[in-house]
């Protein structure tokens, strides 16, 4: 049923994610006029805490979290607050909790921002003090479980409550608009489409850089590493977009039905296609940090960096590796997909006036989704001159900053795409629960893979673009990692 929520409830509103994120994206689409003026929005957590209170929280958060040029009407978007205490694993709690949400004249939208383990309980919660009707959507924040068992786990306690098509699964990769940005460039140009296949591209190569380290989630990273902290959900979705069969329409079905395809055709890693690494001391740019294991205070086996070479095993990919890596304190913090096609067939500049032949380079598209938002082409150039051994040529970048071509634009945060889609109820930059079980299902069976090889993470230097290992996996194939 499609409504426009005009009631939104936050759960783990006190939390990080709600501070940094949440209450600064709803802040700004206020600001922007973009939510209705009826809209409220109830926060929830364990803390004691009035209605001002909360405002009080909510005032400091956005001060600190959003740039002031984008807090216009401030006062009247923190008049839309409330706050209601809840200890969501007491049923009773939630009786309390509706009856502040009161009546919505449309509909409700929750979003759960809180650890995993209180999903049933929160659920089941809401199901006792009649808070799961046909005008109730529930949007889920990840860690949607660490393996597939206990994502479906998860996903059966929500589908008890709520039906698919009410379940907005929250990757916030697709709410960037750089990642958004891929479709069109897919699919608003004819150009790329006929190239984009094995016949004409070589590989792809997929790099989450970040400099950070373990910041304030200690027990929730080490449970989890690098390849179900951001390949699992980001990545993965990255590559779904990347490989993706053009959809019939953008819609939340057609899209997802294609993504669900590519994961699924993700073909089993083999020994030696991963390399594992956990970060020792270092420097990032120029700034001593310290090892993993200092900063967790104890010696663990958790993976902070991981490559791997992926197949999408289809007709349009077969042959096609996929280098993913990501990583934390790597050099810089850079999220980017490279599409490296292959060389001419035959150059017809060999040998000219007996000189040697020019180096032909292929063409290279370079997608810069973070912090630079830009697309660049790589492209064969004559170098300007009147050469008598014949012409010479150049790589040179077609390059199009996103900032430049859309001036008066300004930066969004992910998550206010997310909000308002959740608020009006599109599905589109959702993730559908047969997305998330095969993500799981591939991602399991490379970590089966680790356990039963006894792979182990191998040490990098802070600073560094992890293991020699992980140059070495692309180097194999004569494939460099783009810098
Ligand atoms: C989160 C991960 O999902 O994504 C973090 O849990 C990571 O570990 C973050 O730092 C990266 O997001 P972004 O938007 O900064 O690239």
């Amino acid at each position: 049923m499609s409504f426009t929520a005009d009631r939104l409830l936050l759960f783990g509103a006190t939390g990080d994610l709600s501070q940094r994120m949440l209450l600064p994206s709803l802040c700004a689409l206020h600001a922007d006029e973009l939510i209705a003026e009826d809209v409220k929005i109830i926060g929830t957590a364990r803390s004691e805490m009035t209605d001002a209170e909360f405002r009080n929280f909510a005032r400091e958060a956005l001060e600190k979290h959003l740039p002031a040029d984008r807090r216009g009407g401030m006062a009247e978007f923190l008049n839309r607050l409330s706050y209601q205490a809840l200890d969501a694993t007491k049923p009773d709690g939630f009786e309390s909790l509706a009856e502040k949400v009161g009546t919505p004249e449309r509909g409700l939208a929750i979003f759960l921002s809180t650890a995993p383990s209180l999903f049933e309980p929160t659920i089941k919660g809401l199901q006792h003090a009649g808070l799961v009707g046909e005008n109730v959507r529930m949007c889920l924040e990840k860690p949607l479980g660490t393996d597939l068992a206990s994502s479906c786990e998860i996903n059966d306690a929500v589908a008890s409550a709520f039906p698919e098509d009410r379940i907005f699964r929250i990757d916030h990769y697709l709410g960037k608009e750089t990642v958004q940005n891929l479709l069109a460039l897919r699919f608003a140009n004819i150009m790329f489409e006929p190239l984009w296949n094995a016949a004409h591209i070589d590989h792809v190569q997929i790099t989450v850089g970040e400099t950070v380290g373990l910041e304030s989630r200690v027990a929730y990273y080490d449970d989890s590493g690098a390849i179900r902290d951001m390949v699992q959900n980001h990545m993965l979705q990255l590559l779904a977009l990347v490989a993706m069969e053009p959809p019939g329409n953008f819609d939340a079905t057609s899209v997802r039905d294609e993504k669900v395809k590519v994961l699924r055709s993700l073909r089993d890693v083999k020994e030696g296609e991963t390399v594992t690494g956990q970060y020792r001391a270092g420097a990032i740019k120029g700034e001593a940090v310290p090892g993993y294991d200092d900063e967790l205070g104890k010696q663990s086996d958790t993976e902070t960096f991981v490559a791997i070479k992926a197949h999408v095993d289809n007709w349009r990919w077969k042959g096609v590796p996929f280098y993913l890596r990501t990583g934390k304190r790597l050099p810089e913090r850079v999220t980017e997909i490279i599409v490296q096609f292959r060389s001419v067939p035959h150059s017809i500049f060999a040998g000219a006036k007996g000189s040697s032949a020019p180096k032909m380079v292929a063409n290279k598209l370079v997608i810069g989704i973070q912090p630079k938002e830009n697309i660049s082409l790589n492209l064969m150039a004559k170098v300007p001159g009147l050469d008598r051994d014949g012409i010479r040529l150049r790589s040179v970048p077609l390059d199009i900053a996103m900032p430049d071509a859309f001036t008066g634009t300004h930066k969004r945060i992910a998550y206010e795409r997310l909000l308002l889609d959740l608020i009006e109820g599109d599905q589109t930059l959702f993730v559908r629960r047969d997305e998330v079980e095969a993500q799981w299902n591939w991602i399991d069976a490379i970590r089966a893979g680790w356990s039963d090889h006894g792979q182990t993470p191998q040490t990098y230097t802070s600073g560094s673009w992890g293991p020699s290992a992980a140059i070495a996996l692309a180097e194999r194939d004569g494939v460099s990692w783009h810098e």
